[in-house]
């Protein structure tokens, strides 16, 4: 199955951008020192699903989940929602800085694809 390499160069602190891989979105998000705070100061007791951030995530710095809530499959927003992070519109499901689901019918968080750092700017997604 295909692979995507992503040049993330460009992709500035507090932006998220979204790709293609295998016909699904897939948000990589250059996340802030706040942003990381953020993720890190939950109370895991309080998530549905729960996940520490560190076992989402390879480099703390990014964030990359496959953009497809887990409620019905609509394409969340970024940078909205009562989390800091993405909400999706379609039923109102709220997801944080870590894609996890917070609020709303999402059962689960937004799932990481597999993916590696072949450098400092590639990413390879698959
Ligand atoms: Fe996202 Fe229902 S599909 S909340």
């Amino acid at each position: 199955l295909a692979s995507l390499e992503v040049d993330v160069s460009n992709i500035e602190p507090g932006m998220t951008v979204t790709v293609k891989w295998r016909g699904k979105p897939v948000f990589i998000r250059h996340r802030t020192e706040h942003d990381i705070k953020l993720a890190n100061s939950v109370n895991l007791h309080e998530l549905r699903d729960p996940e520490e951030d560190s076992a989402r995530v390879i480099n703390p710095e990014w964030l990359v989940v496959v953009g497809v809530c887990t409620h019905l499959g609509c394409v969340p927003l970024p940078n909205a929602g009562d989390y800091g992070g993405w909400f999706c519109p379609c039923h109102g499901s709220h997801y944080d800085i870590s894609g996890r689901a917070r609020k709303g019918p999402a059962p689960f968080n937004l799932e990481v694809p597999t993916y590696k750092f072949m450098d400092d700017t590639r990413l390879l997604i698959g």
